[in-house]
């Protein structure tokens, strides 16, 4: 876990959040494979991207479709995934789901069921 934490801190700085100044960093773990994301904002607000999301799209880029684990760096954290992103998370994985809140002291881990209850599936 320690290991994971320093690669999510190293790439703090890839973060775009010129206007929130509060980069996040998401890494999904899926299928053996591990995919990076951070938030990417734009300066006509509601446009920003969550770095979960942009985690999400580079897995589903890479052909890959269910999520193992889930990872969440603030240097404000631990801080839980936005509503929205919930939602884009439970799509490819499952309430049992682990999701790993990390903070520069430490970590601590929800499932996905807890965070989100009765996930909406077609
Ligand atoms: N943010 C994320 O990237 N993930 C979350 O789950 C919470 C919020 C970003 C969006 C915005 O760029 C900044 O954090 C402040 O809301």
């Amino acid at each position: 876990m320690e290991r994971i934490r320093e690669l999510l801190k190293a790439h703090v700085p890839r973060a775009y959040a010129p206007y929130s100044g509060f980069p996040v960093v998401a890494l999904v773990e899926a299928e053996g494979e591990a995919f990076l994301g951070v938030n990417v904002e734009n300066a006509a607000f509601p446009l920003s991207q969550c770095a979960e999301r942009n985690a999400v799209a580079a897995m589903v880029l890479a052909g890959k479709r269910r999520i193992d684990r889930v990872h969440v760096y603030s240097p404000k954290g631990p801080i839980p995934p936005c509503g929205g992103c919930r939602q884009v998370l439970f799509e490819f994985g499952h309430p049992e789901t682990e999701v790993v809140l990390h903070g520069p002291e430490g970590h601590v881990v929800r499932t996905l069921g807890e965070l989100l209850p009765l996930g909406f599936r077609l």
